[in-house]
Formats: C-alpha cells, structure tokens, sequence
C-alpha cells in the first residue's frame, strides 16, 4: 500500500497536471500549523520560479483544480503560496479500513529481502556487563525487528570480545591465587579437567582485581600481556582455560540479554575472526595495500575528500600482534563466507566512530568486502545520571547492569503496589514487564547518537512520554474491549465506521502514519521515530477516550466502529513496542 503522504501527494500531482503545471511539485507533507490544516503543499513556491508567476497565484490554480476532489473538504492558497489541505473523515477511514486489511498494515516491505547483519550488544567476557552494553543491546534489538519487519533477512550477532586482554589479566589472576592448576603446568599432558575451576562470582571478582594490580604493577601487566599472547597462540593449558571462562561466561550474559528480553542469533566473538587473520594480512600485502611503518603492518586510508586527519590503518602491531582493527576486518571475511550479507550495521558507543570508519575503508579499499557491500555504523550516545555525568551507582563506581535493572524492578513494582490492590506475585511479574518498558522506552525515544539522562523517576512515571504511559494506553484499551466483550460484543466482528467527531478523526490521523514511520525508522535506523509516533498515538487515544463514552454510546453503529478503532490501535501500538523489544501486560 502507498503511505498517506505517497498517495495524497499523488492525487496532488495529477492536480498540478491538471492546472497546467509539472506535477513534479505536488508533494504533500504533513502540516506545520496542525491548528489550520493537517497536511500541505508547498509545491507552488518552488513552481513558481519556473513558470514566472507569483507562487499565491499557482497555489490558486491549484486550488481551484481541486474542486470537487472528494478526498478533501478545504483546501485553501494562502500567502506566499501554501496550499492547505483539510482531509476528508471518509477517505481517512477508508485508507484506515484498507491498512486493517493489508498484511502488516499495508506497510511496503522488501520483496526481494536484503541479508542483514546487525552487530550489537558487544559485551567483554567475564567483564561484568555495564550500563555502557545496555544502550548497545536495547537499540541493537530495535534495529534488528526492524529491518527484520520490513522483510529483510537479519542475523543478529552479539560479537563477544573473547580476545583481548581481559582474559590473559584473569588467568594471570588466577595463577596467584590457584597455582597448582593443571592449566599452568607447561609440561602436563593429561585432559584438563571438565569443570571450571572457578564460578561466575569469583570471576567477577577475579577480573576488577587483575585490572586494578595491573596498573600498578608492571610485572604484573607483562604476565597478563605475555598470557594474552599465549592465548591468542593456542598454547594447550591457555586454550583450555579460555574455554572454561567462556563456558562459565556465557550463561551468565544469556541470562542477563534473556532479562531484557534481547537474544542473539550467532553467539560468535572476536576470536572467531582468528582463522582468517593470515589470510587476510597476506591478502592486503600482496595485493600493494598492506606496507610497514615504524614495523608495524598499515593500509592507508586518506581520502581526497577529508576534511581532517585520516590515520592509516593499522593492521598488525610490531611485534606482530593483532589489533580491534584486525579482529573487524577478519570478521568480515568471516561473515562473507558464511553469510555473505547486503549489508551490515554496527551498533556501538559514538566514540568508536573513528575505528569503524578505518575498518569499512580499508575493507572496500583491499576487497575484504564487495564495493557494494553497505556497511553502516550506528554510533550512540553516553547515559548520563542527573548530574550529567556518566551513569555511576550512588557510591560512585561502575553500575552493574544486573543491579541498575533491579533498582527500577524494585520501583516499578513500589508504584504499582501503592497504586492497586493486586497481589504480591501478580505485581512482581508486571513490575519486570513495565520496568522493561521503561528502560527501553527512556533509551529508545532519544535520537540513538545523543547523550541522555537516566532519570528513575521519569523513565517509571505513568505520565508523559514514558514505557509505562504507552503501556498504561494499551492495557486501558484491552480493558475497554474486555468489557465489550463480556457485555455480549464481538470484537473481531466490529467493523470500522465513519469518523463522528473531532477526536476519533485525530486518533485515525496519527494511526495512518504507520507505514510512513517504519519505513523512515527503517531508512533512517531511527527508532526513536516509532517512539513519537506512538506517543502521538497514545494521546490521541487517550483524549479521544476522555471525550466520548465509549461502552455508555447508545448508538450501536458507532460503538461498534468506535470498538474496530480502539482494536486496531491496540494492534499497531503493540506491533509497534514489540519492534521496541518490549510488551505490555494484560493488567496494571
Ligand atoms: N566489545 C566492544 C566494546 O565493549 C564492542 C564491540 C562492537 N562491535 C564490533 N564489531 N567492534 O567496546
């Protein structure tokens, strides 16, 4: 189905034919003065340097050429050459009444689906996870439906940093405090244990202390760099102590993604890139890109274009290490020989925008990817705490994200406890459920690439522009059609109506956005967009409730379309949260 805006501005086109003009300048928008008209053409005014005539004048023409165009009931030309346009309740009911019909909603999906990846979530194994991953993950899994919901074919990768440092500080850790392991002993040729010789807890005790000796103690540090190497070697006990970190690891994180409702479709990591590092080098080296400088492995990157510095691309350290940049771009390789994808999109902190810029060049420049391989990197913003400053826990120090999300469960279910008379086991199960929106709502509704402030008591109020507010709209409305159908209605069977009054017409307005929205969410990986959509959906819910009695309507007809109108916007606001990667409960 066309969007609102593709058809109006079609209709409007053959109007421009009409009056004599190209139809070219007939595209509608929706209107800045809501208060006069809901959509506009500003198509006269750039018309009118072509046809040497005053754009009020052509606007006229226009306007004049409308008449009898059932579609609108006022269209006006106003100075310097705007035309306004009022719409009429049936055609907007009738395209409402289509979008109910069409497979999702009418919304112009791929036919031939790209093959997607979406690199999210990012977490370093046995770090702890921080609130710095969760904005990672919340937008990741948004972008991911999204593209999913338009008919792309999308793998989501979680991409685990298993190769770095961290894992040679614990082992180095770990052979202070339990040097007797067989893991450490050069010499032994026997199976390594099958179990882990450490839990998750100590682990994460392991890892804040390693890192805090190694800055310290250079003795230290070397150990922890000199085990990181061994690793990254494939040195027996390293190896096997690696994949004990990784066994014990993983579970945790899932169980984590799992409590915000993110999964993953590859659990791949860096240290999957490793088998095509060789390859890959050798590659750029004999294919001219790849040279030595101060003995490190580089591939310039300078375009003509830049406007500031561009450094070179490195690719092996001098010693012969690898780097972030290495592990990328092997991956790539990866990637294109399992998935082989249209696109790419990676989903990191902003301050990462420098490396993936070097990484996408220097693939297109040495053929790591195809030239028409899309790679998008989409880069977000610090959350800060009120003070402005990044996120900490009230003692100052890094907050888990384990107990940041059980700080707002807590709150959430204190409100709904002080608000209802529930139970205490149905209020814990809808406070995880709200607690969920909130969060991700409070990340989602900023434009990913700013910086926002996570305020508690905002992102759990029921009021404003907040997850539990959209969520309160929903669970309003299956109350409203529950108690339809307990009376003896039959939802399903409603079937929409003429718009009566100034507020049904308003609620209609915001829904046929639909199409519009994803799409621009899409295009854009914007899903803050759907968050202000529906927004304006829940308000206008919301006031159209306040103004009519909806179960008290006498006049069946209308209840009844009244009853299709508040189905149908329970649809899209939850086909809309669930592309946000939350739900709503059936109460609250
Ligand atoms: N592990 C990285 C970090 O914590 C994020 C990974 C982002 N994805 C990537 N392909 N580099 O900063």
């Amino acid at each position: 189905m066309k969007t609102l805006l593709d058809e109006l501005t079609l209709r409007i086109s053959a109007v421009f034919e009409k009056a004599g003009y190209d139809g070219r300048y007939g595209k509608v928008t929706l209107s800045n003065r809501p208060d006069l008209c809901e959509f506009q053409c500003n198509g006269a005014m750039a018309a009118a340097k072509e046809y040497k005539k005053a754009p009020v004048m052509i606007a006229g023409d226009v306007a004049a050429a409308l008449e009898g165009e059932q579609i609108f009931i006022e269209v006006s030309a106003v100075a310097p050459g705007f035309l306004n346009l009022k719409i009429s309740k049936e055609f907007l009911v009738e395209y409402l009444s289509q979008m109910a019909g069409a497979d999702k909603y009418g919304l112009n999906t791929f036919d031939i689906p790209k093959k997607i990846v979406v690199d999210y979530g990012g977490p370093n194994v046995a770090k702890p996870l921080h609130v710095g991953h969760l904005r990672s993950a919340i937008i990741g899994e948004a972008v991911k439906r999204i593209c999913r919901y338009m008919g792309n074919d999308v793998t989501g990768d979680i991409h685990l940093g298993d190769w770095g440092l961290q894992m040679g500080l614990i082992m180095t850790e770990l052979r202070k405090r339990k040097p007797y392991l067989s893991y450490f002993d050069p010499d032994f040729s026997g199976e390594y244990p099958e179990e882990a010789p450490f839990s998750m807890e100590e682990l994460e005790d392991i890892y804040p202390a390693a890192s805090a000796r190694s800055k310290e103690d250079e003795e230290y540090k070397n150990e922890a760099m000199n085990d990181t190497f061994l690793i990254q070697q494939g040195e027996p006990g390293h190896v096997a102590l690696w994949q004990q970190i990784m066994n014990v690891s993983i579970p945790d994180l899932k169980k984590n993604y799992d409590k915000l409702n993110v999964s993953f479709e590859l659990w791949k990591g860096e240290s999957d890139a490793k088998p095509y590092i060789a390859e890959m080098v050798e590659g750029m080296k004999s294919g001219g890109y790849a040279y030595e400088s101060d003995g490190a492995l580089v591939v310039d990157i300078k375009e003509d274009t830049d406007t500031k510095e561009v450094p070179p691309c490195m690719i092996l350290k001098s010693d012969g290490a690898s780097l972030y940049t290495t592990t990328d771009l092997a991956t790539l390789v990866d990637r294109r020989k399992n998935i082989d994808p249209d696109k790419l999109i990676y989903i990191a902190d902003k301050r990462q925008e420098m490396h993936f810029m070097q990484v996408f060049r220097c693939a297109k420049k040495t053929g790591v990817v195809d030239k028409d391989t899309e790679l998008d990197f989409l880069g977000f913003g610090t959350m800060n705490g009120k003070d402005g400053k990044p996120f900490k826990t009230r003692e100052g120090g890094v907050m888990r994200l384990e107990t940041l999300l059980d700080e707002i469960d807590e709150e959430m279910y204190r409100k709904i406890r002080d608000n209802h008379e529930v139970d205490e086991e149905e209020a814990r199960a809808t406070a995880k459920i709200v607690a969920l929106a909130a969060i991700k709502y409070g990340d989602l509704s900023n434009q990913a690439t700013k910086d926002y402030i996570f305020d508690i008591d905002k992102f759990t109020s029921f009021e404003g522009n907040t997850g539990p507010y959209i969520l309160y709209t929903i669970v309003r409305i299956k109350s409203i059609l529950n108690k339809f159908t307990e009376s003896g209605g039959d939802v399903k069977s409603a079937g929409l109506r003429e718009a009566v009054n100034e507020t049904d017409k308003a609620l209609i307005l915001e829904l046929v956005k639909f199409g519009q929205v994803i799409e621009g969410a899409y295009e854009e990986l914007a899903p803050h967009k759907i968050c202000s959509y529906i927004y304006d959906v829940a308000n206008a819910f919301n006031s159209f409730y306040h103004e009519n009695r909806i179960l008290g309507e006498e006049d069946k007809s209308r209840q009844e379309g009244w009853i299709a109108l508040l189905g149908l916007t329970k649809e899209l606001l939850e086909t809309c949260i669930e592309l946000l990667g939350f739900y709503a409960p059936d109460r609250m």
